[in-house]
């Protein structure tokens, strides 16, 4: 699904230092629920700071498909108008929703309490990912589910015939898996129920509120009682702090850096980077700190300095879960060692996070040791190199920030995909201090 196709290159030059303002696009999570909820919702509903990377639009084209008339009145502006929760319709065909694991879990949600059949499907990498965490539940509510034999998408939803209520264990902390159980259980009798190992993020029972529906929630718990409206309500999108990620750690690992985030989302359920920068030895300062809706937002300023390594694990890895790539080139720019445990869920995202990682890095010189859970990152020089994105947006980003403490030049392939998180990346990173450009493919 990207734009680009799959031979965008960048290239990004060594050194430099960072400095300025900057306003990274809107958080993806908060984004495709916007869409979502507002569609379901009785009544229209505007969205601003609305993240239109490719990720996103598929959300938005999928309810598109079903009926939904979403306008956009601007760049990041929408107007969504809700059909309530018993109006979708049934698309024509399939609902591609190309990389996008959050569009495909929460919708999974959705779509197994629909009168009419539906099928998702994704791109290469969302077709690997692993379904049955997600499926299996929802059988249990009753919905009738097909998947390939490995339990990975296409995902053949079969008209419903009305959901129970389930009290679910969820055996990972996945806010995926929480958010799409509870979006069915809207439709199910009586009360549902997910318990998590750790707590993982809670835009959508934050969200859930603002629409109107009354949820049950404490860390690691949440709870929606079957029909329910929704009502429709403005939604404000704040930054995404996984997008400010790549600025933050850019910032931290140069001395002399400094750099200001505006408007970031610091749900307590997201803020681990801060959390691991600061015991690395960064120096971040939050000011402005406001709402948006339900959502606590800040300004961040981050200074650079010199890090140490540190130990990362237990529940620092749910709140940093998408910020680990750039926490690996943190660790390469760190003094001593840092050793991530207990993380293996970044063997199943866009890739697989530790191998794309650890191989990346020991192509640019680093020691960077692979482990079933983690990995054992000891500091020092990184050198110039080519590596490979494996098509993952946030391990391009990961390797383009290196440039900044990199001895020679580094070439990432398979960049496009950067598109559905962080559109305008490299310009806007080069406005504050990366040298990084895109070779388009010949
Ligand atoms: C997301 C949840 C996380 C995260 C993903 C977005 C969400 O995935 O990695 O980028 O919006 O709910 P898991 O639920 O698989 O941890």
């Amino acid at each position: 699904m990207s734009t680009d196709g799959p031979g965008l290159t960048y290239v990004v030059q060594p050194g430099g230092q960072l400095s300025g303002s900057l306003r990274v696009p809107g958080d993806k999570s908060i984004s495709h629920r916007a869409v979502m909820f507002g569609s379901l919702a009785e009544g229209v509903s505007e969205v601003t700071g609305f993240l239109t990377g490719e990720d996103c639009l598929c959300t938005m084209k999928a309810f598109q498909a079903m009926g939904v008339r979403i306008e956009q009145l601007g760049p990041t502006h929408l107007r969504v108008h809700g059909v309530g929760l018993h109006g979708l319709k049934a698309p024509s065909g399939p609902l591609d929703l190309g990389n996008s694991g959050t569009s495909m879990r929460l919708m999974s949600g959705l779509m197994a309490a629909q009168a009419f059949e539906t099928t998702l499907i994704g791109d290469v990498s969302l077709s690997k990912r692993p379904m049955r965490r997600i499926v299996d539940p929802l059988r249990q509510m009753g919905a009738t589910i097909a998947t390939t034999e490995k339990g990975t998408s296409p995902l053949k939803f079969s008209a419903a015939g009305g959901l129970k209520a389930i009290s679910y264990e969820s055996p990972v902390a996945s806010a995926q898996v929480k958010s799409g159980i509870l979006l069915a259980g809207l439709y199910a009798d009586g009360k549902t129920e997910v318990r998590e190992p750790e707590a993982s993020r809670d835009h959508t029972e934050r969200m859930l509120r603002g629409f109107g529906v009354e949820v049950e929630a404490t860390p690691g718990y949440a709870a929606v009682r079957g029909g329910q409206r929704l009502k429709a309500t403005n939604i404000e999108v704040p930054a995404d702090i996984s997008s400010a990620t790549f600025p933050m750690v850019a910032a931290a690992i140069v001395p002399g850096s400094d750099l200001l985030l505006t408007a970031v989302g610091i749900n307590p359920t997201r803020t681990g980077i801060i959390e691991i920068l600061r015991r690395m030895g960064t120096q971040i300062d939050l000011t402005n700190e406001r709402l948006f809706g339900g959502e606590p937002v800040a300004d961040i300023r981050v200074r650079g300095g010199q890090l140490k390594g540190i130990a990362i694990g237990g529940d620092l890895v749910a709140s940093a879960i998408d910020e680990f790539p750039a926490v690996f080139v943190a660790a390469a720019c760190a003094s001593g060692t840092t050793v991530v445990t207990e993380a293996e869920e970044l063997r199943v995202k866009e890739s697989d996070r530790i191998a794309a990682m650890c191989d990346g890095l020991t192509a640019l010189g680093v020691s960077a040791i692979a482990q079933p859970d983690g990995a054992i990152i000891t500091g020092g020089g990184i050198g110039g190199g080519t590596v490979d994105s494996k098509g993952d947006h946030r391990i391009a980003m990961s390797f383009a920030i290196a440039g900044l403490r990199a001895t020679g030049a580094i070439t990432i392939l398979d960049c496009a995909n950067v598109n559905t998180s962080f559109p305008g990346f490299v310009s806007l990173m080069g406005k504050a201090g990366l040298r990084v450009s895109e070779q388009q493919p010949s």
